[in-house]
């Protein structure tokens, strides 16, 4: 069997989204940010005017959504982040963006996904799971260099409470929350440089496929 499936959750700005796309790269895969579907979702409802707390008029724009629109440079800033994770609680968002993702996962040789839910609840079948974390604080330090790199004027300690807020809505929700599958990997990346958590993260993903039977390489 060939295709490789890779999940790759956890909490805001804890390397995932550089992990997945390191993967990406080391095993020819295509990678989906999935935290984009939900930040486009919130940005999109924002500019037409709609509540972030209206769940019918969110899972109508989730429904609308087209995968074009994911490159907006909007869509990585701090307010997209709050709006997606406000969206990404209602139900009806989630399913409505739920095929979308599977197809994704479902290509022939694989794919790589990260997020918050994919290893419980869009791939539980993939055979590597990651979960990514880090403090709070080492978090908030990247998310802040990252802003402030992209023009946004903020403080660290604002963005040390988004963060805060953040992790405690996603892992509250009742709707897919944010949680490490049962067969997860965690990989905790607080005092790891990049190339580090690189290494760690495809050794994670050759163990996993030497237990599934696969060799690497
Ligand atoms: O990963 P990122 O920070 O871009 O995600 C933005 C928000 O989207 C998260 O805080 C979370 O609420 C939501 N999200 C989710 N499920 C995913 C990916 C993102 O609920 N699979």
């Amino acid at each position: 069997m060939s295709r490789l499936v890779i999940a790759v959750d956890g909490p805001a700005a804890s390397g995932k989204g550089t992990i997945a796309t390191m993967l990406g790269e080391t095993y020819g895969l295509p990678v989906l940010d999935t935290g984009l579907l939900y930040r486009a979702v919130g940005v999109a409802l924002e500019r037409a005017g709609g509540d972030l707390a209206d769940a019918a008029a969110a899972a109508a724009v989730a429904r609308r959504l087209d995968a074009a629109d994911l490159g907006d440079p909007a869509l990585r800033t701090r307010s997209a982040g709050e709006a997606a994770s406000r969206v990404a609680a209602h139900p009806a968002v989630r399913a409505a963006l739920l095929d979308l993702q599977r197809r994704f996962a479902g290509q022939d040789r694989g794919a790589v996904l990260d997020g918050r839910d994919i290893g419980t609840v869009i791939a539980p079948e993939a055979p590597a799971k990651l979960y990514v974390t880090a403090s709070p604080k080492v978090r908030a330090q990247r998310r802040w260099l990252q802003l402030k790199s992209a023009g946004e004027a903020v403080g660290y300690e604002e963005v040390l409470a988004d963060i805060r807020v953040r992790d405690a809505r996603d892992s509250g929700r009742d709707a897919a929350p944010m949680r490490p599958a049962a067969d997860a990997v965690l990989l905790d990346t607080t005092d790891l440089t990049i190339p580090a958590a690189a290494d760690a993260a495809r050794r994670i993903v050759e163990e996993a496929r030497a237990r599934w039977g696969q060799s690497p390489g």
